[in-house]
């Protein structure tokens, strides 16, 4: 008897659930409860069962039965609900659903995320830096100094006395340098600004990766094998690379990199980077000894890199926040 009003209970529980409309309620409930009800039959069984077991087995058909029509009136409830919002005037079930979008990573994010991911393979780890800098880091450390002519090609924003936006990554190679000895093999990406003109190549404010690696016998090969399989790794394994002789104030020799692409079949070059030797004069800012160590820097635009990986014609449009392109990427 103990089973059968569980079994019972179970299964009027379950065609509860099932029941959408009152009318399928009323039915489950004159199932359970009418006249020829199957609980009804059951409490009509309670007397034939033995006194001794006949207070306990009473008790739980109470309890089922009370679970059973606390959960009908529940189910009505819901249903009245529900039935009141679909017959709601103005109220059109048949229109399709908002669909709400979901949102992604941006595009600029993701590149920096991949190129993180890409230097870490080859041994590098992350630093970071301020972006609110001093004149002394941004320039003075990185042997520019303030009358120098290669300042223009580094201008910036000023805050007020000696303090400005840093105009590229590079001051954190002397952040690093200050804070550590040798070995060093860091990549620091981040947000940089310059008085710069809009154009489709060029914004105001953008994002670079400097790469810094320093130890004894470290040489110009080793810039060029790092350079050459970390953009194989970004666009692919017949992406070259090409090196034109340059010059930064930090850098002795300095080259500027270039990256091959395609455009209807005829090849491209975009510059990406600028690079070189560490110069001597960076080394003794931070109390290295020149004699002893070399090492290789490099500072990529972030912004370059997502615009030939996702084929992005001008770089203005990575910062309009516009949803009608971000969605294609
Ligand atoms: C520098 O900023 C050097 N600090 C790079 C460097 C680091 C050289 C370490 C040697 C050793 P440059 O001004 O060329 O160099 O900028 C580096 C890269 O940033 C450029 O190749 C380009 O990809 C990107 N870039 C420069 N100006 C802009 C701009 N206005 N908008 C978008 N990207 C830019």
């Amino acid at each position: 008897m103990q089973e059968q009003l569980h079994k019972l209970r179970d299964e009027a529980l379950a065609k509860v659930e099932e029941a959408s409309t009152t009318e399928q309620l009323d039915e489950v409930r004159v199932a359970y409860f009418g006249r020829k009800g199957l609980l009804k039959a059951a409490m009509k069984q309670l007397k034939d069962v033995p006194a001794d077991q006949r207070p306990a087995l009473g008790q739980l058909a109470n309890a089922v039965k009370n679970a059973v029509t606390g959960a009908i009136s529940e189910r009505r409830e819901f249903i009245q609900r529900v039935e009141a919002q679909v017959t709601a005037p103005g109220m059109d079930i048949s229109l399709p659903g908002v669909c709400r979008s979901i949102g992604r990573e941006h595009p600029l994010r993701r590149t920096e995320a991949e190129l993180r991911e890409v230097f870490a393979r080859l041994g590098f780890e992350v630093a970071e830096g301020p972006e609110v800098e001093l004149e002394y880091y941004n320039f003075e450390a990185l042997n520019i100094p303030a009358d120098h002519p290669a300042r223009d090609g580094f201008d910036t924003f000023y805050i007020e006395g000696d303090v400005v936006l840093r105009s590229h990554t590079s001051p954190v190679q002397i952040r690093v340098m200050e804070q550590r000895q040798p070995p060093i093999r860091v990549v620091v990406p981040g947000r940089v600004y310059r008085p710069d003109t809009a154009d489709a190549t060029h914004s105001p404010v953008f994002h670079q990766i400097e790469g810094l690696v320093v130890g004894e016998g470290v040489t110009f090969a080793d810039l060029k094998a790092v350079l050459t399989m970390a953009m194989r790794e970004l666009f692919g394994a017949d992406t070259e690379t090409r090196f034109r002789p340059s010059f930064f104030p930090f850098t002795e020799p300095s080259a500027e990199v270039d990256v091959s692409y395609e455009v209807d079949g005829e090849r491209r070059w975009l510059e990406l980077l600028g690079a070189g030797m560490v110069h001597p004069k960076v080394f003794e800012a931070v109390g290295y000894d020149p004699e002893r160590y070399t090492g290789f820097a490099f500072g990529m635009g972030i912004d370059r890199v997502a615009m030939l990986k996702y084929g992005i014609p001008d770089i203005r449009l990575l910062m309009e926040n516009n949803l009608r392109f971000l969605e294609q990427l």
